[in-house]
């Protein structure tokens, strides 16, 4: 468990947004706000979303790539090992395991932690049944962050609502980012399985990923700073009740 990390470096600022210029403009009104931020697909296939993580992490900022990489072993590991050379602190990779075990060569000897993605938040039973799945949504993540941890590795991606369960099952060294976090009163929009801020932190998510909330505010800055807020509000929840070590 990460607790010697501050309320503002934990929250992850997802930079879904359509180019280079929408981008710094954020990073701009964010300011001292914001540490760390995520580049999806949209700003990396864009053209400009690796240039901006190198910038962002020369600048002192954490990145996050979450390109959520999945294909043959070989071409994993060969990217991922390009994706260490950009400074980035995260990388996800989709939660099965050749997939898992080829990043991890691809990261060996670099500061890139790998994050590994168990089901969409955007899915629920029946999203699974639909694409061939036996499991139901707590089966597969349960299953995925066993295979996870077999193969080293550094933390897991799941909706808040699986957060307390996985801490508990997985121990304190599994990093858990949630996305899928929503400050109360906010829209949800394609996510099913939300949470406020507060409560997954409370649940023992150590970063919390927040796209539209932020980026789609009237005030970014204010958004972010109020999320930062509840995020100390969930954690002092989390030392009180003595919940997570
Ligand atoms: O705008 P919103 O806060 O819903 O953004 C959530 C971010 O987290 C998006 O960038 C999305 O790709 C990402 N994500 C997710 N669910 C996962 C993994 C990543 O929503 N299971």
């Amino acid at each position: 468990m990460t607790e010697t990390i501050s309320p503002r470096d934990r929250l992850i600022v997802a930079l879904d947004l359509p180019g280079a210029a929408e981008a710094r403009e954020m990073i701009a009104a964010l300011g001292d706000s914001a540490s760390f931020y995520k580049i999806g697909m949209e700003l990396a296939y864009s053209g400009a979303g690796l240039d901006i993580a190198r910038e962002l992490a020369a600048s002192g900022k954490k990145v996050f790539i979450d390109l959520k990489l999945h294909d043959i072993p070989n071409t994993v590991e060969r990217a991922t090992r390009q994706l260490a050379t950009l400074g980035a602190t995260f990388a996800t990779v989709h939660a099965y395991p050749q997939t898992m075990a080829a990043a991890k060569r691809g990261a060996t000897g670099s500061g890139l932690k790998l994050l590994a993605v168990t089901v969409m938040t955007s899915y629920d039973d029946s999203d699974l049944t639909a694409a061939g799945y036996a499991f139901n949504v707590r089966d597969l993540i349960a299953r995925r962050a066993r295979q996870a941890q077999a193969a080293g590795i550094d933390g897991l991606v799941m909706s808040p609502e699986e957060a307390e369960a996985m801490r508990a099952s997985l121990g304190p060294d599994m990093i858990i980012v949630t996305p899928g976090v929503r400050p109360a009163g906010a829209d949800a929009g394609d996510q099913k399985r939300v949470m406020t801020p507060t409560l997954a932190i409370a649940a023992g998510a150590d970063y919390l990923v927040v796209g539209r909330p932020v980026t789609e505010a009237r005030d970014p800055k204010a958004a972010a700073e109020s999320i930062v807020g509840e995020i100390e509000s969930g954690l002092a929840i989390r030392h009180k009740t003595n919940r997570v070590a």
